[in-house]
């Protein structure tokens, strides 16, 4: 059985080898967009990763193209040098383990693409890079979207946590007083970014007591 918290740290580790000897800025990312409620969350990770310092591919599944024209009146705006990349395209870069992303997340995730990631289906390029990352121990972080759960969706989590993916649930904060949709999704992309190991300051940190 893996262990996430070891596994986290190799991730640490990485990045913390990559900038001692100066190449921190090439983290190869891979920002897959799936068909749950939520495509502002995809939206605000693309403008919070910057393409000068980091190498940046999307891919979106069908149904994220009909959710996105339901949530994002003006569609998806990938910001200049994001490299997008069709859904059956296995000639994708990040569809070997020989070229695997350092880290890849699922944002939204629906329940449909978490069970299929789980139990390894890799039928498409979305599906194959999770499989890539998991079996090289990249990163690998999905933010599921579903309410309630039933417990094969459950399970599900459960078997992809003992795979050594994490999960970040799609559940915004309230402590920092956000004021706007914006400013709540910002509360779940900020977390999403500190487990990318990208430092970011876009949503308020809880500060500790002053007394
Ligand atoms: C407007 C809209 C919102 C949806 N929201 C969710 C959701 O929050 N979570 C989820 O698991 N599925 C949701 N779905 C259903 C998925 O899109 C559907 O199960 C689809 O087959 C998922 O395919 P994908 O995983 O390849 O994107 C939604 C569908 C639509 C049209």
């Amino acid at each position: 059985m893996r262990n996430e918290i070891a596994d986290s740290s190799c991730f640490a580790r990485d990045l913390f080898a990559a900038a001692i000897c100066g190449k921190l800025c090439a983290v190869k990312i891979l920002v897959a967009i799936t068909g749950a409620s939520g495509a502002l969350y995809a939206q605000r990770l693309l403008d919070n990763l910057n393409p000068r310092e980091h190498e940046i591919h999307v891919v979106l599944s069908n149904y994220a193209q009909q959710v996105v024209a339901e949530e994002l009146p003006g569609g998806l705006k990938f910001p200049e040098g994001v490299t997008p990349h069709s859904l059956k395209s296995m000639n994708a870069p990040f569809a070997s383990g020989s070229n695997p992303p350092d880290v890849m997340v699922v944002i939204p995730c629906t329940m449909g693409t978490m069970g299929r990631i789980a139990h390894g289906y890799s039928e498409d390029v979305l599906q194959r890079a999770a499989d890539v990352v998991l079996k090289e121990k990249k990163k690998l972080i999905l933010v599921p979207r579903e309410t309630p759960l039933n417990l094969i969706q459950v399970k599900n989590m459960e078997l992809l946590l003992l795979a050594g993916a994490t999960l970040i649930p799609a559940n915004p904060s309230f402590y920092s007083g956000a004021k706007t949709i914006v400013e709540l999704v910002d509360t779940v992309v900020a977390r999403v970014l500190d487990h990318m190991g990208l430092p970011n300051k876009i949503a308020p940190r809880w500060a500790e007591e002053k007394e």
